[in-house]
């Protein structure tokens, strides 16, 4: 049977912030969450969850989780946390336990289980060589290879603190054994903190691993920002080999349920965040943000364009600068341009807002032609109201709609209006004041006014 125990209770001092470290977004995603995906792969009989630091506000955001916690009131050290947690394990159930620590969000499922197949000793951690070992526990090796002990750096002396192989911070213990071995670890050492580590005193197997990065521990935003460009790394190399173009991986960073089609193009500096789809043959051109949004394939999304929890259909040119704000719906064959904002708006196959529109709380049927600088007033300061526009309506330029307004199919609202009153069906709507043309009298104005300057 095998337990595993999450180690999550720490301050996570050096993170300088009032949210617990492990609640930490590394790329779209908490870094505990991580973690828990991956113990929830080794198909646990439970995990147990050691928090302490900000437990409330953990516990609430993991609600619904499948995992045990447990309350480790004053951090006394790692130890002092894995004996806590061993406290739900019933006592005489036989089996093992893994132990993770919360904050390493690049550990991977295959490391595990053969780290887990190759430990043949009651007591196995991970170690791996560190090119720059600072902060993390060496491993003390004796002249045969056997582990003599892990030191933390604060405990080495000169010759430890060379050492390059470091514990990783991960251990599969026989259940047991690691109850022996738990009961004797003191606190007597330059933090007065109960170390886990002690627990290698008495023989166990350092299982190698050649790749020191899987097992970046974040403890402050260098290390959140290391480990946050590694997976965006790894993601673009995923989709890259999926059949989709990034013209600069190192710029593009997208959360991990994004799905993107084939022969899409992804140019510099795109974010695509999470519960968005990108279908086949689109281009995504630089600066542009996606969140939860659908795309389908052969959109253009130009440069700078934010859209967000939308829908765009097939074969739609969305931008430059275009805003898409929740709950736009573009059924295809969309063109929505430059500067161009909507809000809970439908848009019909073929309709088209090609420039400088506010577009809100309406439904817009099919080819229908938006008229530069057309806005929907759709908000009195109390409440929101809708504008229906039927298929076929063509409207001309600065036309307000003063919601709630409806404008039948086929109508033709004229440039400048405002339009305050519904619009039956093939109707011609104007209203503006009609224009009058003085005669002279512009030279005259323009006359006067530069005598003034003078
Ligand atoms: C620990 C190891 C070190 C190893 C490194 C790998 C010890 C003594 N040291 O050091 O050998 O190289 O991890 O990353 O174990 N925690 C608790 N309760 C506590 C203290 C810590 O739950 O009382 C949790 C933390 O939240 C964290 C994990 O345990 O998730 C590790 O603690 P941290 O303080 O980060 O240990 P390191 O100094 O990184
Ligand atoms: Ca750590």
């Amino acid at each position: 049977m095998l337990s595993i125990i999450i180690l999550a209770a720490g301050k996570g001092t050096r993170m300088k912030s009032e949210l617990p470290k492990v609640l930490f977004e590394v790329a779209g995603k908490p870094m505990i969450s991580y973690v828990l995906e991956l113990a929830e792969t080794l198909n646990p009989e439970r995990t147990i969850l050691v928090i302490g630091s900000g437990s409330e506000t953990v516990r609430k955001r993991l609600e619904g989780e499948k995992i045990t916690f447990c309350l480790q009131k004053e951090q006394k050290g790692t130890a002092d946390a894995v004996i806590e947690a061993m406290k739900l394990v019933p006592k005489d159930e036989p089996g093992k336990v893994l132990i993770l620590c919360g904050d390493m969000p690049l550990m991977k499922n295959e490391t595990l289980k053969a780290f887990m197949d190759k430990s043949d000793k009651p007591i196995n951690f991970i170690s791996v060589n560190a090119p720059d070992p600072k902060g993390y526990g060496r491993v003390v090796k004796a002249a045969g290879g056997e582990v003599i002990k892990i030191v933390e750096e604060k405990d080495a002396n000169p010759y430890e603190q060379k050492i390059t192989e470091i514990n990783a911070g991960v251990y599969y213990c026989d259940v047991h054994e690691l109850r022996k071995r738990l009961s004797k670890v003191t606190n007597n050492n330059a933090q007065n903190e109960f170390y886990l580590t002690d627990i290698v005193k008495g023989g166990a197997n350092a299982y190698q691993h050649d790749d020191y990065k899987e097992f970046t521990g974040v403890n402050d935003r260098l290390q959140l920002a290391e480990a946050a460009s590694i997976l965006w790394q790894q993601r673009a190399a995923e989709i890259m080999k999926a059949g989709v173009t990034i013209m600069d991986a190192k710029t593009f960073y997208c959360d991990g349920d994004v799905k993107i089609g084939q022969d899409t193009v992804i140019y510099p500096n795109v974010v695509i965040e999470k519960g968005s789809a990108i279908g086949k043959n689109c281009q995504i051109y630089p600066g542009c943000r996606i969140e939860a949004s659908f795309i389908e394939e052969g959109c253009r999304i130009l440069d700078g364009t934010l859209i967000e929890n939308s829908f765009i259909g097939a074969a739609s040119v969305i931008g430059p600068m275009a805003h898409l704000r929740p709950g736009s719906k573009l059924e295809g064959d969309n063109r929505v341009g430059n500067f161009v904002e909507l809000k809970k708006t439908g848009l019909g196959k073929g309709s088209k807002a090609s420039h400088l529109s506010y577009l809100g709380d309406a439904k817009i049927g099919a080819n229908v032609n938006i008229g530069c600088g057309t806005i929907t007033c759709n908000y009195d300061g109390f409440s929101k109201y809708e504008t229906v526009i039927g298929d076929e309506v063509f409207v001309g330029s600065d036309v307000q709609f003063v919601a709630p307004v409806e404008i039948e199919q086929g109508a033709l609202i004229a440039s400048g209006t405002t339009v305050t009153r519904n619009v039956p069906k093939n109707a011609l709507a104007i209203a503006r004041v009609q224009q009058d043309n003085q005669a002279e009298k512009g030279k005259i104005i323009m006359e006067r006014n530069r005598a003034k300057k003078r």
